[in-house]
């Protein structure tokens, strides 16, 4: 079984126009010293509730963690250690960084207290595209960074986005020729996602040349010993984020801090609790006096939890496994779901497969080239219903 904490840290140094995620103008919200208090109060309060305690890895995301101050991060890591949830030599521990909020001395503390992974935001090398996408720094800044990461001869990986407004092929070919010269250990490559109406939506790639694009950086990162592992995500071999894969493969993760979501997969058919998305409610229910309860959703209202049911759990299950290449384990789905849920899938398959969007091995179901370009037709295939457990 394994096991993850998410920490969210809400600072930002600026907010991009794209960006969806809970995060804040560094300045405009409650002090870092503050918030750090309430993260520690809430492993305290919940971490009793949570099992396995041997954790696979720790992930500071964001927002922008490098500019939540080291022995902030550290004394989180020794708060986890405290509650009972231990690390080991294998634990990853990741911390998302922005170009401009490192140096050399702050990388190698980092490595002092057990980072032993950073990812980058990089998105991509054009100064022009940076600031369409209302970024503060320049891509200068964003290679001096790569470089301090590289001379340390850490383990780190980079986020590329692409089909940005007016982005063509060629600059993308720059952007991952420019990522490749750093050796990077892993590539997270990221299709802009938008809701239409949004003002970057003018000029962007259409759908086809997405695909195209996203064919190249895989084409391209293959060529250079970095493989899909997950739809957006490259690695080479063994260096797959552990982190990420815990989402992929249904395993269980707990998220701290503001709007950061949890699952428990151990809980009879799963389930999922999250935070409030604003400081006053994340404060106040973090700092209500601590009742014994069992499972950590019960000191939450019903908005913030979600206790799957058997279909829900399986299509979740089905959409998540496809998104990796070595696909949906049929071990792994009769295990969770038994044999009749085994077979209910296979059914399903059957077309995808005969229009040569899935293949089958005899142990995993597995997503063509030509299924991951239409991935959500085939997960709409596999999208089940109460009625389907009613016989
Ligand atoms: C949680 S963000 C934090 C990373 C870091 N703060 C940064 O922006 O450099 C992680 C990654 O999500 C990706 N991302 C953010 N908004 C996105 C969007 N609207 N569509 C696709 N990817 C997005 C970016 O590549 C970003 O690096
Ligand atoms: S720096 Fe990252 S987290 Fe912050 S607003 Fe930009 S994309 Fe979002």
């Amino acid at each position: 079984m394994k096991f993850g904490v998410y920490v969210h840290i809400p600072y930002c140094i600026q907010r991009c126009h794209y960006c969806d995620f809970t995060t804040f103008e560094q300045n405009s919200i409650m002090p870092p010293e503050d918030y750090l208090e309430l993260l520690l109060q809430e492993i305290t309060q919940r971490s009793t509730q949570i099992s396995p305690k041997e954790l696979t890895s720790i992930y500071f995301g964001g927002g922008t963690p490098s500019l939540f101050p080291i022995d902030y991060i550290h004394k989180i890591i020794e708060k986890l250690e405290l509650s009972g949830l231990f690390k080991t030599k294998n634990t990853e521990i990741t911390i998302e960084i922005n170009p401009t909020t490192i140096n050399t001395q702050k990388v190698k503390q980092y490595l002092d207290i057990g980072i032993n992974r950073f990812s980058v935001g990089a998105q991509t090398f054009s100064d022009p595209l940076l600031k369409t996408c209302g970024r503060e720094h320049n891509s200068q800044q964003t290679l001096d960074t790569l470089d301090i990461l590289a001379d340390l001869n850490t383990n780190f990986s980079l986020d590329i986005l692409y089909a940005l407004p007016l982005q063509g092929m060629e600059q993308l070919e720059i952007d991952i020729q420019t990522a490749l010269q750093f050796k990077p250990k892993h590539i997270s490559a990221y299709c802009l996602t938008i809701p239409s109406g949004h003002p970057m939506n003018k000029g962007r790639p259409k759908e086809g040349l997405q695909v195209e694009m996203l064919e190249r950086i895989t084409q391209r990162l293959n060529q250079n010993g970095l493989f899909q592992y997950e739809i957006s995500n490259f690695a080479r071999p063994h260096m797959e984020s552990k982190h990420n894969l815990l989402y992929w493969e249904d395993q269980s993760y707990w998220g701290i801090g503001l709007s950061a979501h949890s699952s428990l997969s151990t809980w009879e058919k799963g389930l999922r609790f999250w935070n409030p998305k604003d400081f006053k409610t994340y404060k106040k229910q973090v700092e209500a006096p601590t009742v014994a309860t069992y499972y950590p959703h019960q000191y939450l209202p019903d908005s913030q939890f979600e206790e799957l049911k058997t279909w829900e759990a399986l299509t979740d299950f089905c959409h998540i496994s496809l998104r990796l290449n070595k696909g949906l384990s049929k071990d792994a789905l009769r295990y969770r779901f038994g044999h009749e849920a085994e077979s209910l899938v296979a059914e399903r398959l059957q077309k995808v497969i005969k229009s040569n969007q899935v293949n089958e091995s005899p142990s995993h179901w597995f997503l063509t080239n030509e299924g991951r370009k239409i991935s959500n037709k085939v997960f709409f295939e596999l999208t089940f219903l109460k009625e389907d457990f009613l016989h």
